[in-house]
């Protein structure tokens, strides 16, 4: 097997992958409008009630009509789930591998046509749109060969002892809900969902509602690659509706969560709740959110920092778990930093997603925007806006990159995560300050900091407590197997998708000793 290397990013600046990047929209856009059903145990529902997927750069423009469930529905999704997991548990590791790399393999052949449909369901730009599909197929690589190297590696890690034979083995746990969030609607979702049923589980996929057409597609093309009926049932619906049901249920045996704060917190509150007739103690495994800071210290590459703080800002229009909100710079460069950070944010030209000229797209939906809008309004209160604060399209949900200066450490754009293009500015007057001011939070996501001293740079990889830290780099941009990814404290349970441990979370470990 060729050991595992992330997917390389498509350069657009190359005239022949712009060209192909349109020619793929364009195919996208001739089949916008479908309708999806559902699919459980390898059948399509359509039901009378649907959801439409919307483009968020062009509100009137849908993507496709999507059946939603019910309660009924939700409860056949499980019941379907739990009967293809006798099957499907049994199914060798080596042939649930195969399954994700062909996945992979059928992906990689159609990048540019998920990237547009990455562009238009989300928003994403055509370089944040590629490097979604890209990290898709990174995580079915990566973990296709966790899984191989798991099953088998796990005995030989066992000290043998005379007289005894002992055997080591990853079983996987039953039925999962899948819940991804929409910020990385293919990636994460593919993540998510792929590790899972790798490890040998049957899933419930509720994908999210802004982005379900994506998943549908994903879907189609796990079944394209040989996925049994039955082993990913995919279930769009309302929270409300059937999301408890699904996390509630007897026969659930582990969530899988990537979303905001409120969301995850009453998810893992209702799974460590025990459902008559339920045989064992579900497992919750959350992504939550972030308020992320990048440090730049007095002795630091400026530019870079600036950079950096942009990128990782505005990136998606800020909305990453990952994202910087927060930048916290040492008195003495704070005014050059800002300055420069000013002017780098006033080039970028907000737009459509899918126009290629654009640098940033707009937010998901309606509650977004205006949840981002008011944020920016307690920032016009408790500190001094820099640049943006407005609108920029009445088309879409455009929020124009906003830069908040002289924030107080416990200022609320401080505390609380915006989802949004808005990070504030706090001074620091010294590099220790500005550490415990990063620290300050309730989450401990990513960080970063930018400084050319190695004595700070130690005491930082020390005291800095967050899941992933960078040194003088951006903050977002994991990349599969390079930067395992997830958080600590509020930020969940520190999962580090990505990662060589990931799968342990999808898997219980049984020990059969003989005696000889
Ligand atoms: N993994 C992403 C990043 O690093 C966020 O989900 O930006």
């Amino acid at each position: 097997m060729v050991p595992y290397r992330p997917e390389p990013f498509t350069d657009f600046s190359n005239e022949t992958n712009r060209k192909a990047i349109e020619a793929a929209l364009d195919k996208v856009k001739a089949e916008l409008g479908q309708e999806y059903p559902l699919i459980i145990g390898g059948k399509r529902v359509k039901t009378g009630e649907s959801l439409d997927s919307i483009n968020p750069s062009r509100k009137a423009e849908i993507i496709g009509h999507v059946s939603k469930a019910d309660a009924e529905l939700a409860e056949e999704a499980i019941q379907s789930a739990h009967k293809t997991f006798a099957s499907w548990s049994r199914v060798p590791a080596q042939q649930r591998a195969r399954l994700l790399f062909k996945t992979a393999a059928l992906l990689r052949g159609r990048k540019h046509e998920f990237s547009a449909w990455l562009m238009l369901e989300s928003g994403k730009t055509a370089p944040e749109a590629d490097a979604d599909t890209a990290e898709a197929i990174d995580f079915m690589e990566y973990y296709a060969r966790q899984m191989i190297e798991l099953d088998t590696t796990a005995a030989s890690r066992l000290i043998s002892l005379e007289g005894e034979d002992n055997d080591l083995r990853y079983i996987p746990l039953g039925v999962g809900v899948i819940i991804p969030p929409w910020n990385f609607p293919l990636a994460i979702m593919a993540g998510m969902t792929t590790a899972a049923v790798v490890a040998g589980n049957t899933v419930v996929l509720k994908p999210a509602s802004a982005t379900p057409v994506i998943a549908a597609r994903f879907v189609a093309l796990l079944e394209e690659a040989g996925m049994p009926p039955g082993v990913v049932q995919f279930l769009p619906g309302s929270g409300g509706e059937i999301g408890d049901l699904l996390v509630s249920h007897p026969l659930t045996r582990f969530i899988s969560f990537t979303g905001s704060k409120e969301v995850g917190l009453r998810i893992f509150e209702l799974s460590a709740k025990t459902a008559p007739g339920q045989k064992w103690l579900k497992r919750f495994v959350g992504e939550l959110g972030g308020k992320d800071a990048i440090i730049v210290d007095s002795e630091a590459d400026l530019e870079a920092a600036a950079q950096a703080i942009v990128a990782s800002a505005f990136g998606f229009s800020g909305q990453k778990c990952s994202a910087c909100s927060r930048a916290i710079v040492h008195a003495d460069v704070y005014d050059e930093v800002l300055e420069r950070c000013k002017e780098l944010t006033r080039q970028l030209k907000v737009g459509t997603a899918s126009d290629l000229a654009s640098s940033t797209g707009p937010v998901i939906d309606e509650a977004a925007y205006r949840k981002i809008l008011s944020y920016i309004e307690q920032g016009k209160k408790e500190s001094r806006l820099v640049t943006g604060g407005g609108t920029a399209g009445e088309d879409g949900y455009f929020i124009e990159p906003t830069i908040f200066a002289d924030a107080a450490p416990d200022a609320v754009i401080m505390q609380e995560e915006i989802f949004g293009p808005v990070v504030a500015f706090c001074k620091a007057e010294s590099f220790e300050q500005a550490l415990d001011i990063a620290n300050n939070t309730e989450y401990g996501l990513t960080g970063s900091v930018f400084s050319s001293n190695r004595t700070r740079l130690e005491q930082a990889r020390e005291h800095f407590h967050v899941g992933n830290l960078y040194f003088n780099r951006k903050c977002t941009g994991a990349l599969v197997g390079v930067h395992p990814f997830g958080g600590f404290n509020m930020s969940g349970t520190d999962s580090k998708a990505g990662g060589p441990d990931y799968l342990l979370q999808f898997t219980q470990l049984k020990l059969i000793s003989e005696k000889l």
